[in-house]
């Protein structure tokens, strides 16, 4: 073996044996650097003659071009295993089946809403929705509920921190009444100096509040309001209006309705409405699901109208109950602990 070859030997001995790129840059300098072995054979070449410079310097290009490429496939070999390993830590099984979320649904209470909605808009009925924190006048005054009067006990709700233009705290509405006022005016507003204002014909679903808490009363609980106002609007629509809901509402006709004198400051007369199924499991019972009554010419003015020219009624029915009633739950607060193995039968 010729000095040269033994070099390549050499080389490629050290090469193999770097373990990594910075050890491998140091074996190259060993050869290839400035006084590396194929470095000085090269620099050694001027002293020789013409001919020998030339069969020499072959041998030694030859044997160069080996060093090089055994340079470059440890260099490879190297990037390689780097990669391999890479690879290796990051690795991603593709097999495995994927997180996923639960299959989500709508809230009971939402569903019965929307279930709500629907019907009333069949039957005419705008939606419409309103502020939850309420002035003292939309709440009551406007409603024909003065202050001091003891009916305001009877909606007992939640004040909030802060005071409205007349200096009244402003509370977490009672009841979804307040919308009666709101829509009325809006609805006066823009047909003022019309010689026939369409009827008011409105429902307003949303969350209410009271200082209340058992199994059929939720500090929070849902509401819808209704209102019906124009020149010739009487009890008997109340009626009518009511029952073809109510049956909608609960997919039957085997289902009586009934009208109980009561009490609320902004409707006169008032009446509790209550239902009775004649087929099911709630059969024989009265069951109470609505406040209504026939707006108070008092409450009549407060939305802007003549109560000389306009009569209408309203109601003001809880969601909640109605849910509570069609799913068959007796405890109300179930719609609100947020549990899981209740929620996920209404899928
Ligand atoms: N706001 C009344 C309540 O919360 C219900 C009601 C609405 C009664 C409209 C009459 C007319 O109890």
């Amino acid at each position: 073996m010729n000095d040269l070859e033994q070099l390549v030997l050499d080389a490629q001995g050290d090469f193999q044996r770097s373990a990594t790129p910075a050890e491998l840059e140091n074996a190259k300098a060993r050869y290839l650097g400035k006084s590396g072995r194929l470095t000085e054979q090269l620099k050694a070449l001027a002293s020789l003659s013409h001919d020998e410079k030339k069969s020499r310097g072959a041998l030694i290009n030859g044997a160069k071009q080996q060093v090089e490429a055994a340079l470059q496939a440890r260099r490879q070999a190297l990037a390689d295993a780097e990669l391999d390993l890479q690879l290796k830590a990051e690795a991603l099984d593709v097999t495995l089946p994927g997180r996923r979320r639960g299959d989500g649904a709508v809230h009971p209470i939402a569903a019965t809403t929307a279930r709500i909605e629907a019907i009333f808009a069949s039957m005419g009925f705008d939606v419409a929705d309103g502020p939850e924190i309420e002035t003292d006048w939309y709440s009551f005054t406007a409603l024909n509920n003065p202050e001091n009067h003891p009916a305001r006990s009877m909606q007992d709700t939640f004040y909030v921190d802060v005071k409205d233009a007349e200096g009244r705290w402003l509370n977490l509405r009672p009841h979804t009444s307040p919308m009666q006022i709101r829509y009325a005016q809006a609805h006066a507003k823009k047909h003022a100096g019309k010689p026939h204002m369409p009827d008011i014909r409105v429902i307003a679903p949303g969350r209410t509040y009271r200082v209340d808490s058992d199994a059929t009363h939720s500090p929070m609980f849902h509401q819808v309001e209704g209102l019906w106002v124009g020149e010739n609007v009487s009890f008997k629509d109340l009626k009518a209006m009511y029952l073809a809901f109510i049956q909608a509402f609960f997919e039957t006709t085997e289902l009586k309705l009934r009208f109980r004198p009561s009490y609320f400051p902004f409707t006169e007369p008032s009446a509790e409405i209550d239902i009775m199924f004649e087929s099911g499991p709630l059969t024989g019972r009265w069951l109470e699901v609505s406040g209504s009554g026939q707006v108070h010419p008092q409450v009549i003015r407060n939305m802007g109208l003549d109560p000389e020219r306009y009569i209408g009624f309203a109601f003001g029915s809880g969601i909640d109950r109605l849910a509570m009633l069609r799913y068959g739950i007796s405890d109300l607060r179930l719609f609100f602990d947020g549990d899981l193995r209740f929620l996920s039968q209404f899928h």
